[in-house]
């Protein structure tokens, strides 16, 4: 076997590890290409290439480099076990009246916009894609049931930070999820990010070794998208740049030029037209905007955008 020293300079030997970009794919092509998946194949993950996609991920940033973050990697009869109990304790009816820390509004505390896009979200899922009525509570039951299956992929983790700074330490683990998902992305694997598993977080931590000073943030399903499955097919959309962007820049400045993202972007489309919305900022397809500078050099966001 071909070993190798820790990439963290732990002073371990452990087996040499191929890369995962064995795809080439691109930061660009593995943000398009995530989503979140709800129905995966049997097929196995190797440990090493959940190891791998762990180290690449803790390589994101935290504050200070505090690095709050531990993950809990389930796989076979543990995971089984967990979803067993989980199960159980959802039958039961054992949800939890508070989380572990105010993770999202009580169901009749939610605002505009994000009561809107959290209900076009909810009957695209399970209206348009899977044909459930919202009246249909047992139809809704027997789709959410499925996190706890983690919607059948053959790795679960969960993902803890410690309590301590813990404002800091939620952006910190959001960077490190995010990471490891496009990683995985690179890999071929596909993720499901899933909150649901802190209604049930007294069973989680009965079945798994979390410290008390950490704070479960969420679940993560980790394997092989069953691409045939009609839950492939849900995406959701996106805002605007315009819409969510304010730029601060004089007409002729060149500071934010995109020159850096014009390589290996063929298969993108071509740059949309300028367009200048309101006399105030400029508006990019974000679909596109890897490819339109590649015909187009000279322009700079700069350009195509007003000054306000
Ligand atoms: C922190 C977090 C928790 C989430 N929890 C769940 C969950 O419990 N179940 C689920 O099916 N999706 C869950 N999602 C997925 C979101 O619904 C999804 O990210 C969002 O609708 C955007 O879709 P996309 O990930 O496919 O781009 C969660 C996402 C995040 C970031």
């Amino acid at each position: 076997m071909v070993t190798t020293m820790c990439e963290c300079k732990c002073g371990d030997i452990r087996p040499a590890m191929i890369p995962l970009a064995a795809q080439r794919m691109s930061v660009e092509e593995a943000l398009l290409s995530r989503r979140s998946v709800r129905a995966f194949l049997p097929r196995p993950v190797s440990r090493s290439t959940v190891e791998r996609v762990l180290e690449m991920a803790s390589h994101s940033a935290s504050n200070s480099n505090g690095q709050p973050w531990q993950v809990h990697v389930l796989t076979g009869g543990a995971k089984d076990r967990l979803t067993a109990a989980l199960l159980q304790a959802h039958d039961a009816g054992a949800r939890v009246q508070k989380c572990e820390f105010d993770y999202q509004p009580r169901p009749d505390d939610w605002v505009e916009p994000f009561l809107s896009r959290r209900s076009e979200f909810g009957q695209g899922l399970y209206g348009k894609t899977l044909g459930i009525d919202f009246t249909d509570l047992v139809g809704r039951d027997a789709h959410h049931r499925r996190n706890y299956e983690f919607f059948g992929a053959p790795v679960g983790i969960f993902l803890t930070v410690s309590r301590h700074q813990l404002d800091s330490a939620l952006i910190d683990a959001g960077l490190f999820l995010q990471a490891t998902m496009l990683t995985a992305r690179a890999a071929g694997l596909d993720t499901c990010p899933q909150a649901s598993f802190l209604d049930y977080y007294p069973v989680i931590r009965n079945h798994l070794d979390i410290p008390d000073d950490h704070r479960i943030i969420c679940g993560l399903s980790l394997g092989y998208a069953d691409t045939s499955h009609r839950l492939y097919r849900f995406t959701t959309p996106r805002q605007c740049v315009k819409d969510f962007a304010t730029f601060y820049e004089d007409r002729n400045e060149e500071a934010l030029t995109m020159d850096v993202f014009t390589s290996g972007t063929a298969s993108l489309p071509q740059a949309p037209t300028q367009e200048v919305s309101a006399g105030r900022v400029m508006d990019i397809d974000h679909a596109a905007w890897a490819g339109w500078n590649q015909n187009s050099p000279e322009q700079s966001v700069g350009e195509r955008a007003s000054s306000v």
